[in-house]
Formats: structure tokens, C-alpha cells, sequence
């Protein structure tokens, strides 16, 4: 299935940062075993392309993207490890062009309507909206979506069960990005059955919406 469809039918996004390679397999058996087959590997830490390589090749019902792009040096580290999408938190247009041009899935990060309009110079129309509750959250995505009526936001940043039903209920929302289910700490202390507890409940939360 196409990459952007997957995201589309996930309805939820983890957001993860691991600081350990050694978590990645059992993070990614916790997660699939509540429900979810796909995550964001954010490269703010230096396991995350060890982490990306390791789930790419061992979990193949997992789709996993890299996220937190800063540069095309982790576009290109990121892909050779297995990362089927990457996503970044801000607009920089040479790591956008150098997706574009090489045929990489990338959802670029959008918080105002110049953001949207690179992106869909660039033949995108699928962005992340960060970061959502701080930037407004869904009622300044609709307002910035009215004039751009085919583009999809996958909103991240303060995303929670409490608040999640309010954007995925919305046709401009893709997806939702957020690491509440798989957050830090609970990796770190190998706290695998609360994540897959906290990912059985963001999936049927996703499941409404799908
Ligand atoms: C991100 O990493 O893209 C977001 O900051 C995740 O936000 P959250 O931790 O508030 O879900």
C-alpha cells in the first residue's frame, strides 16, 4: 500500500525517541502487539538509525519513518536504514527539494500558511502541523486550511487521548503524531506491557475513525 495511504489508515502516529538501540525490537513487539504497525523514529538521538535499521529488518508489518529530519545527511541515513517517510519539524526547503527530487515520502512541518505554500510548491499536499496545541491546534488548522482545500495536516505537539478525537474527527486531518503511548521513560525502564496497554487505547481510539 502506498506509504501516505498507511499513515491514513493508521490514524495515529507514535513519535518516538529512543536512547537505546537494545529497545528497539521490544518496543516495536510491545507496539504491534497493542495494535499499532507504524512509528515516527525521531533522530534526536544517536540509536535512532540503529533502531530504524533493526525494525525495518526484523518486523516487516511495521512501517517505520524517521522523524526530526534536520539535515539531507539524515534524509539519506534514515532511508539506508529502512525509513519508508520522514518527517521534519519545520520547513527547510533544501531538505524538502532533495525528498522531492529523490522520490522520498516527506511530510514536511507546517505552523503557518507560508510553510503550506513551499510545501505545495514542492508537489507536496501532505504536511505535519507543529506544534499543534501550542500553534492553535485544530481550530487554526482549519482556518489555514480554508484556503487550501487539498492539503492534509498530520498535527503533533501536545496530542493526547483527551484531545486527539477533536482533530481526527476533521477531513483535513491525515493523521495525528504523538508520543504519549510510547513515551521516553517507559522505554527506558522496559515498561513494554504499559505500551502496549497505552497503544491498545490509542488504537481503538484510531479504530473510531477509520
Ligand atoms: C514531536 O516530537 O514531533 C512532537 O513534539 C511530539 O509531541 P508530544 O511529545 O507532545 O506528543
Amino acid at each position: 500500500m502506498e506509504v501516505l495511504k498507511e499513515i491514513e489508515n493508521a490514524k495515529i502516529v507514535p513519535v518516538v525517541v529512543i536512547d537505546d538501540e537494545k529497545d528497539a525490537l521490544p518496543l516495536a513487539e510491545a507496539m504491534m502487539k497493542g495494535g499499532i504497525n507504524i512509528a515516527e523514529i525521531t533522530f534526536r538521538t544517536s540509536a535512532a538509525k540503529g533502531a530504524i535499521e533493526l525494525i525495518s529488518k526484523k518486523c516487516p508489518d511495521m512501517l517505520v519513518g524517521a522523524g526530526t529530519v534536520l539535515t539531507i545527511g539524515q534524509v539519506d541515513e534514515a532511508v539506508k536504514a529502512g525509513a519508508k517517510f520522514i518527517v521534519t519539524p519545520g520547513s527547510n526547503p533544501k531538505v524538502i527539494e532533495y525528498c522531492v527530487k529523490n522520490n522520498i515520502i516527506i511530510i514536511p512541518g507546517c505552523a503557518n500558511p507560508s510553510n503550506v505554500e513551499l510545501a505545495l510548491e514542492n508537489g507536496l499536499n501532505v504536511v505535519k502541523f507543529f506544534p499543534a496545541e501550542q500553534a492553535g491546534g485544530i481550530g487554526y488548522i482549519k482556518a489555514i486550511s480554508a484556503p487550501y482545500g487539498n492539503v492534509r495536516f498530520m498535527p503533533t505537539g501536545g496530542i493526547s487521548p483527551k484531545n486527539v478525537e477533536n482533530y481526527l474527527k476533521e477531513k483535513c486531518i491525515i493523521a495525528c503524531g504523538g508520543s504519549w503511548m510510547v513515551k521516553k521513560d517507559l522505554i527506558k525502564e522496559g515498561k513494554f506491557d504499559e505500551i502496549t496497554k497505552l497503544c491498545n487505547e490509542a488504537s481503538e481510539l484510531a479504530n473510531k475513525y477509520k
